[in-house]
């Protein structure tokens, strides 16, 4: 979607992109001022495969300050983008059969990167009317002797939805309880910084000590500090796991970027200042559209507690008939009849959750009223 988006840009048509993935503000002035620093002392040779000593000192300080959690430098793993770190944890530990448990809805990527190393994605839905949160009885029955990992991403890309602690301690208690252990359990934290209304943000390794040893913690600079070019994400877990994705790192990309690496421990190290406005501003975003959207009965969507999407049902409105006649069957059908009306969207059926749309609201408060006006006169004309 995000391609035909840019395709329909560049062929000159006005679109309000509503598929983004990433901050819409500049990456902080004193994390670029540190890149060129690093350039200026020659930092632009190779570094160790698993980052550079600084950068994983910046990263043990960050788990302990923000997680609570004590990792040394040998269990923190630092790759291309916090997605590098996941495709290699899957390609370390996947084999044909194994299962990966995956809430419903997901990001789009888990997919894709299960299938090409082997495995076997096994969604469970979270229901919209659980604010898409997954339930303990549903993790509990899909758990088997083939499960390898059980992936939870809180707050979510797509739904923006997040457990607190107690929430994410149901699910956990589950784990620790059950009698198959053979399993790994990854936490995707990529969205900790954002989220709203002052919740506190809780992750698998600290509310469940217990699973610290089968448990990676992934992270990353991308949303946090709008690093997404800088391609810098990491990861704290038990050695051994560790040990074997810098391994297969080391034939893949080696490391990442020795100057992102730079600029990645200032962004940790320094000021959170930036984070916090973010928040804010992004909060204010889901308000304004949430909002918006309390209007339209018909996009049912429950209140995200974090990341910058929305993520509504649009169940109500399949089988309507645009003014030519054409009836909108399905999410990529509505999608693209949004997409006519100049406001481009994500289809539900990529995260798994098809009868939805994802819409960024990592975009400015202009052009969101721009979608708004947009997509009230397309659903105006549905019959
Ligand atoms: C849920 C989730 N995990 C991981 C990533 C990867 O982030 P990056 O590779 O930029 O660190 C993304 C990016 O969109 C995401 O949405």
């Amino acid at each position: 979607m995000a391609e035909r988006t840019r395709q329909a840009i560049s062929a000159g048509r006005d679109v309000v992109d509503l598929t983004l993935g990433e901050p819409d503000f500049a990456t902080p002035e004193h994390i670029c001022a540190a890149a060129v620093k690093a350039i200026a002392r020659g930092e632009t040779k190779y570094t160790p495969i698993n980052g550079t000593t600084v950068l994983r000192e910046a990263i043990v300080r960050k788990f302990r300050r923000d997680n609570a959690l004590d990792y040394d430098l040998r269990e923190i793993s630092v790759g291309c983008g916090a997605k590098q770190i996941l495709y290699q944890a899957f390609l370390a530990t996947l084999a044909p059969g194994d299962e990966v448990i995956i809430p419903t809805p997901y990001w789009a990527s888990y997919a894709d990167m299960i299938s090409l190393n082997g495995g076997t994605l096994k969604p469970v839905e979270a229901r919209l009317v659980d604010s898409f949160l997954l339930e303990p009885a549903a993790l509990d029955a899909a758990l088997n002797e083939r499960t390898k990992w059980v992936v939870l991403n809180s707050p979510s890309n797509p739904s923006g939805a997040a457990y607190t602690r107690e929430q994410l301690k149901a699910l956990t208690d589950v784990i620790e309880s059950s009698r198959y252990k053979k399993f790994w359990i990854l936490a995707d934290d990529i969205y900790e910084h954002i989220l709203f209304d002052d919740r506190m943000f809780a992750t698998v390794a600290q509310v469940a000590p217990n699973l610290r040893e089968r448990t990676l913690t992934v992270n990353g600079v991308s949303k946090a500090y709008a690093m997404t070019g800088w391609r810098v994400g990491f990861a704290g877990g038990p050695r051994p796991l560790i040990e074997a994705l810098t391994k297969l790192q080391m034939q893949i990309t080696s490391h990442t970027a020795s100057i992102s690496q730079a600029a990645a421990a200032a962004a940790l190290d320094g000021s959170q200042e930036f984070v916090y406005q973010c928040r804010a501003r992004l909060q204010a975003r889901r308000d304004l559209m949430l909002a918006w959207l309390a209007k339209i009965p018909a996009l049912a969507c429950p209140k995200p507690h974090g990341a910058f999407y929305l993520f509504p049902s649009i169940e109500a409105l399949l089988g309507r008939s645009s003014p030519e006649g054409e009836r909108l069957g399905s999410d990529v059908e509505f999608s693209n009849y949004l997409l006519e009306h100049g406001v481009a969207v994500v289809p539900g059926s990529g995260f798994g959750a098809p009868g939805h749309i994802r819409m960024s609201y990592a975009t400015s408060e202009a052009n969101l009223e721009r979608a708004i006006d947009r997509i009230w006169i397309a659903l105006d004309r549905l019959s």
